[in-house]
This record gives structure tokens, C-alpha cells and sequence, in this order.
């Protein structure tokens, strides 16, 4: 072939747009009540268009985590926290006000942006002696940098492992699930466990997870009464743990 007929190498191609231009940041200041715990925090209302951005809204699985989480407060009373896919940070946030720290984790920049923001104004409208500690960091699942990073941050481990509503990509539930062991086993199998709310909306994902989870020498337990609908979803808590 003639040499100017070649056609132009992929990565060749010049795109002149913006990234920025395509997302949506117009976050509104909105007001969720779980029980007697009133929270505000910024958020959209719907979904961006792209798949990546989930975080930017709150999702049914942070509903029924937080009503669960704000039922049994016990439970988090003197914890050291991860939670993964934080998104806004409804769930760590609520945490904070009965935990003794809580690292919010999310793999997205843009969701990591908004996350920082909710942080930020909690840490100012909020009594600093609820809790010592609310921070955020980059956690991709299945990423040993990030991990290692938290690991040697907080190396006493943590007692708990929070998931609201990250299970909704077939390709990311392994990397998920080793992250998960990971976490389990810096602090020690039998002090630490996987709070998972879970939404199910599809059986292949429903199977996978659990599958997931005893591959990783893992047991999974319902809690008794948790089962509830959110919008068109059903959801439940799973209590995971390496024993
Ligand atoms: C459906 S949203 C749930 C957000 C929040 N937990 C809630 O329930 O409102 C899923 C979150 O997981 C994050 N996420 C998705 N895949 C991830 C991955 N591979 N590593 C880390 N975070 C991920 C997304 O950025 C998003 O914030």
C-alpha cells in the first residue's frame, strides 16, 4: 500500500474537547433522614450518562445500609471504618457521628471530587468530638498501590469493611472480593467483617457475588429482617467474614 493512503494511527487522532464539558457538577444540598439521624449532603438527583459516574448520586443499597447502620449504632461504637464505593459519602458520613474513624474510599477522580466536598461540610457543621477521624482516599478494587498505600497508612487494620450497593458489574466483583480479603486479614480474620448491602437486579449477579465470596474462603450470612424494597429494588445486608 501506498504510504499516504495508510490510514492515520488510533493514536495519532487529535480530539479537541473538553472532558469537563460532559459532567454534570450542578450537586444539589439534600436533606435523608434515617430514624433520628438527619444528614445533609450534596448529590444529584439522577444519573449521569456515564456508566462511571454512579457515585455522583445516592443509590437504594446506601438506604437500607444507613437505615440499618442507624438502627444498631452499637455497632459502630470505638471503630476504626473502610468503606468502599463511597460515592457522596451518605454512608461513612453517617458513620462518623458514632465511630472512632472512618476512611471513605472511591476509584473515580470526579466522585472522589464531590466526596471531598461532603467531607468538608461535615467537618465543619458537625461537633468535631462525634468522631476523630473522616477522610477520603483513591481505592481502585484489586489495585495493590492503593491498597498498600491504606495498609501502611492504617496498619492497625480496620473492624469494619463497609459496601453500599457496589455490586453492580460482573467484571469488578472479583477484584471486589480480593480487596475485601485483603481488608479482612490486615486487622485479622476473626476481628473484622464485610457489612455488604445489597441490591439484587439480576440472578447472575445475585449468584456471583456469593460465589465470589466462598472462593474467597468466606461466609456469607443474611441478617434476620433486613430484606427490604427500595424504589423497584429489593436489597439485604449480608454480614461477610473470613472464618
Ligand atoms: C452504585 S454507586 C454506590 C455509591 C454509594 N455507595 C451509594 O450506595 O450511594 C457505586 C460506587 O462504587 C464506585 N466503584 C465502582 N467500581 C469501582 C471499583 N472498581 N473500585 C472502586 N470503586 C468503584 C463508583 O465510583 C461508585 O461511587
Amino acid at each position: 500500500m501506498d504510504k499516504r493512503e495508510e490510514p492515520e494511527k488510533e493514536e495519532d487522532e487529535i480530539v479537541c474537547l473538553d472532558e469537563s464539558f460532559f459532567i454534570n457538577d450542578n450537586y444539589e444540598l439534600t436533606t435523608f433522614t434515617f430514624g433520628s439521624q438527619v444528614l445533609q449532603l450534596f448529590c444529584l438527583q439522577s444519573a449521569s450518562t456515564d456508566f462511571d459516574l454512579t457515585g455522583q448520586l445516592v443509590w437504594p443499597g446506601a438506604i437500607i445500609m444507613n437505615n440499618y447502620l442507624s438502627k444498631n449504632t452499637d455497632m459502630l461504637q470505638g471503630c476504626s471504618i473502610i468503606e468502599l464505593g463511597s460515592g457522596v459519602g451518605i454512608t461513612g458520613i453517617l458513620c462518623r457521628r458514632f465511630c472512632r474513624r472512618i476512611l471513605l474510599t472511591d476509584h473515580n477522580d470526579e466522585v472522589l471530587k464531590i466526596l471531598n466536598k461532603n467531607i468538608e461540610l461535615h467537618a465543619t457543621s458537625e461537633s468535631p468530638t462525634t468522631c476523630s477521624g473522616l477522610a477520603a482516599e483513591k481505592l481502585e478494587w484489586g489495585n495493590d498501590d492503593h491498597l498498600s498505600r491504606i495498609s501502611e497508612q492504617y496498619s492497625g487494620g480496620f473492624d469494619l469493611v463497609l459496601g453500599a450497593d457496589i455490586c453492580f458489574q460482573q467484571s469488578s466483583i472479583a477484584p471486589l472480593f480480593d480487596t475485601v480479603e485483603q481488608l479482612l486479614r490486615l486487622k485479622g480474620v476473626n476481628c473484622c467483617k464485610f457489612i455488604l448491602a445489597y441490591v439484587s437486579r439480576t440472578k447472575i449477579m445475585d449468584t456471583l457475588v456469593i460465589d465470589e465470596a466462598v472462593k474467597h474462603g468466606m461466609q456469607v450470612s443474611e441478617v434476620q429482617g433486613t430484606r427490604s424494597v427500595v424504589g423497584n429494588h429489593e436489597g439485604v445486608i449480608f454480614e461477610i467474614s473470613l472464618p
